[in-house]
């Protein structure tokens, strides 16, 4: 008897024919008999997030004019075979119960499905003979979909590996363009075109040769303005700390044990007094907020902005939330040219290098929970969270600092073109 696969799992990298290959089988199986096919990804915000146009695409490149396509589905005339597509993500109990009569259900993108989402759809795809075909590009290691179905698949799952080079199909151009990120970055090519997980300790957020460099830059002064982040202790064991930066000009960090409000309050208002910065962005997500109202008393207004680590970014479209704005401006500050300084401190560089970024469903940049941090650092980012707080808002910028010869300062008399001043971060 022919063996019947319940779950058919294909991955591999970019190119393989995976997509291609299921649109091509569920177009011809759905014109022998009638199939409620269920098109699936974790998120799917419009219909062009889909399969659909793909499976569009077939239909009018084979001339399939027993296909009707409408808005949101695509119907067969003659078998009455429908498929329909839909995100994970916002399906509720109610919802989900919908896809009960679904004979094969496209799980695409699979490496983006969450373990929620999977442990909700598994049994809810339950018609006898029904089938649920995966198709994926790994991620990580520990892709939820990967290890529940695919780690060690039991005797009713199909588990296919293939590559561009297994798909006699596969355009030149996308060979080529294999070739050459296979010559630039072997590391690359091994996760976007074999197919192969990311490795965790390759997705740190901040690399180490980036940040060295801004340890032995040389920078001794600047015009522009000062900006004081100030991370509050939440836990007992955490530290408040203080950041000082001037645009590309990171030079000091003033660390606290077991301060009240008040203590804080009174160490802000020693520093705003004393060296005026133009502003001092504090968290206050949690102690944070008593700090905030006793400055704010004090007629610091101005000054200080209070910023929610968790709170809906400025670039919404990019990041995730506010927190990993702020750190992914960390990155674009100590990547661009004329690097930054930094003071060469041992914690800063621990706390900087340990954490790992992650990307949502809809691509935007995400940073690992503070408690994974916590665990793997043994203490909170303190100081590197004091950093981030000083990209919480764009500041006016001075002229860029410049750097001269081997340990040479940089001298901001010199800037002859006013015209050259920028705003930044
Ligand atoms: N059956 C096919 N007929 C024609 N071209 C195909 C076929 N299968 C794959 N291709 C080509 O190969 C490319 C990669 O296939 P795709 O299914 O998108 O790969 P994957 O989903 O594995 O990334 C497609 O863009 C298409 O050009
Ligand atoms: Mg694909």
């Amino acid at each position: 008897m022919k063996q019947h696969y319940r779950i058919k799992f294909f991955y591999g990298g970019r190119g393989g024919g995976k997509s291609y290959a299921f649109a091509d089988s569920l177009l011809f199986l759905g014109r022998n008999k009638k199939l409620f096919v269920a098109c699936l990804r974790e998120i799917q915000d419009s219909i062009r997030d889909s399969v659909y146009k793909l499976l569009c695409d077939r239909i009018k490149f084979y001339g399939l004019s027993d296909y009707k396509i409408f808005a949101d589905k695509i119907e067969n005339k003659f078998t009455e075979t429908v498929f329909i597509f839909k995100g994970l993500r916002e399906q509720d109990a109610q919802k989900i119960k919908s896809l009960e009569g679904v004979d094969i259900a496209w799980i695409e993108e699979a490496q983006t499905i969450s373990a929620l989402s999977w442990e909700v759809l598994e049994p809810t795809i339950r018609k006898d003979g029904s089938e649920i075909w995966i198709s994926m590009n790994r991620l990580y290691e520990n892709d939820a979909l990967w290890l529940a179905v695919a780690a060690n698949p039991d005797e009713r799952t199909l588990v296919i590996k293939a590559n561009y080079y297994d798909n006699p199909f596969c355009p030149e151009e996308m060979i080529l363009q294999a070739k050459k990120c296979r010559q630039k970055s072997p590391e690359n090519y091994a996760h976007i075109w074999l197919g192969e997980p990311i490795r965790q300790d390759n997705n740190c957020l901040i690399k180490s040769e980036i940040l060295r460099r801004a340890f032995e830059q040389n920078i001794a002064s600047t015009t522009s303005p000062l900006v004081i982040g100030l991370d509050i202790a939440r836990f007992g064991d955490d530290k408040t700390v203080f950041c000082f930066r001037k645009g590309r000009w990171c030079y000091r960090f003033e660390s606290y044990e077991n301060k009240s409000n008040v203590e804080v309050a009174n160490l802000a208002t020693n520093f705003i007094l004393s060296y005026h910065p133009y502003r001092v962005f504090m968290d206050v997500g949690g102690q944070g907020a008593g700090v905030f109202d006793i400055l704010k008393d004090r007629g610091f207004n101005e000054i200080i902005r209070g910023v929610y680590f968790g709170e809906k970014a400025i670039r919404d479209e990019r990041y995730f939330n506010r927190r990993a704005e702020m750190w992914g401006e960390i990155v674009e500050w100590l990547e661009k040219a004329p690097y930054p300084k930094l003071p060469d401190d041992d914690d800063l560089y621990n706390e900087l290098t340990s954490v790992r970024k992650d990307f949502d469903g809809k691509g935007r940049l995400k940073l690992e929970g503070k408690a994974e941090i916590k665990k793997r650092l043994g203490r909170s980012p303190d100081k590197a969270d004091a950093l981030a707080l000083t990209f919480a808002e764009p500041v006016f910028e001075g002229r860029t600092p410049q750097i001269y010869g081997h340990k040479e300062v940089c001298v901001e008399d010199i800037f002859n073109d006013a015209a050259k001043m920028q705003t930044g971060w």
